[in-house]
């Protein structure tokens, strides 16, 4: 029912410097699979053809992953090697891919509102291709948030409990529960000291946007850090009428940090083992 799915990538990616020096944070591999492909997989088993990506500079390899390497192919046709790029060609066939440039880095906020050019007026998805989620029961965490939307027609984050020492670095909100593992958002406040997280529910890289939220971005007045949060603009639709959140089923794996990194290619390194 959600056609399109956001993926803001247009970030330095420094933690990881110098390996990101030349190449776009997104394309770094799990095992055998840049992150970004992860993401739109499960942008994909979620319904979400139509993938818009907000790059920037020296992120040219993100166009040239979800294109034709026609040297390559011709190389590999009719080898066994062929059918390592059957994942990827599969995502070229089901889905179309536009990209816009953020000419600044201005917040997550910001990086959004860039894409509303790609978007339109729909709700869409958005997924930081960074937090790698590993759904449960076969189904992905994007997936799991459609579902929400599909019933209350409503922006939707995906949130999971953090230890009180790491609120800080994510966005943190506080709500009724309405049903199981579902919130009604009260309050929301981006990396906030511990001492004034309203709970220990962190917001993880998985977003359902209703097209407003460009409006009230637009209005947003800058956050933490003097950039456009999009904590902040989701509080104020809270406000205005209903944000839920949803501590979704799975596993997510913080790769914007080394030891997130290892953590999931030791997870997918095993699968794959355990698959042989
Ligand atoms: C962003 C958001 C934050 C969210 C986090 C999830 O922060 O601003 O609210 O909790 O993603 O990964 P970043 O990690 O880009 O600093």
């Amino acid at each position: 029912m959600i056609k399109k799915c956001l993926f803001p990538a247009a970030g330095y990616g420094t933690r990881f410097l110098p390996a990101t020096k030349a190449m776009p944070k997104e394309v770094m591999p799990i095992v055998d699979k840049p992150l970004i492909q992860f993401g739109v997989e499960e942008a994909l088993a979620a319904g979400m053809h139509e993938i818009a990506m907000v790059t920037g500079r020296g992120k040219r390899a993100l166009e040239d992953h979800f294109d034709v390497s026609y040297e390559l192919e011709h190389q590999i046709s009719g080898t066994d090697k062929e059918n390592r790029l059957a994942d990827i060609r599969r995502l070229m066939e089901e889905c179309t891919f536009s990209y816009t440039r953020q000419k600044e880095m201005l917040g997550l906020g910001h990086a959004i509102l860039t894409g509303e050019l790609l978007v339109g007026a729909e709700p869409f998805g958005v997924i930081l291709a960074d937090d790698l989620c590993d759904g449960a029961n076969g189904e992905g965490v994007m997936a799991q948030l459609a579902k929400i939307y599909k019933k209350y027609r409503c922006s939707v984050v995906a949130i999971e409990e953090v230890p009180q020492n790491e609120v800080y670095k994510y966005g943190v909100i506080a709500g009724s529960q309405i049903e199981d593992g579902l919130y009604m958002i009260s309050d929301m406040v981006e990396k906030p000291a511990p001492e004034e997280a309203p709970s220990n529910l962190a917001i993880i890289g998985r977003y359902i946007l209703t097209p407003d939220i460009f409006d009230i971005l637009r209005e947003t007045p800058a956050g933490k850090g003097g950039e456009l949060q999009i904590t902040d603009a989701l509080m104020l639709q809270a406000k205005r009428n209903m944000v839920l959140a949803y501590k979704f089923k799975g596993e997510r794996f913080d790769c914007g940090s080394m030891e997130g990194f290892v953590a999931a290619t030791n997870h997918y390194y095993q699968r794959m083992k355990d698959s042989e």
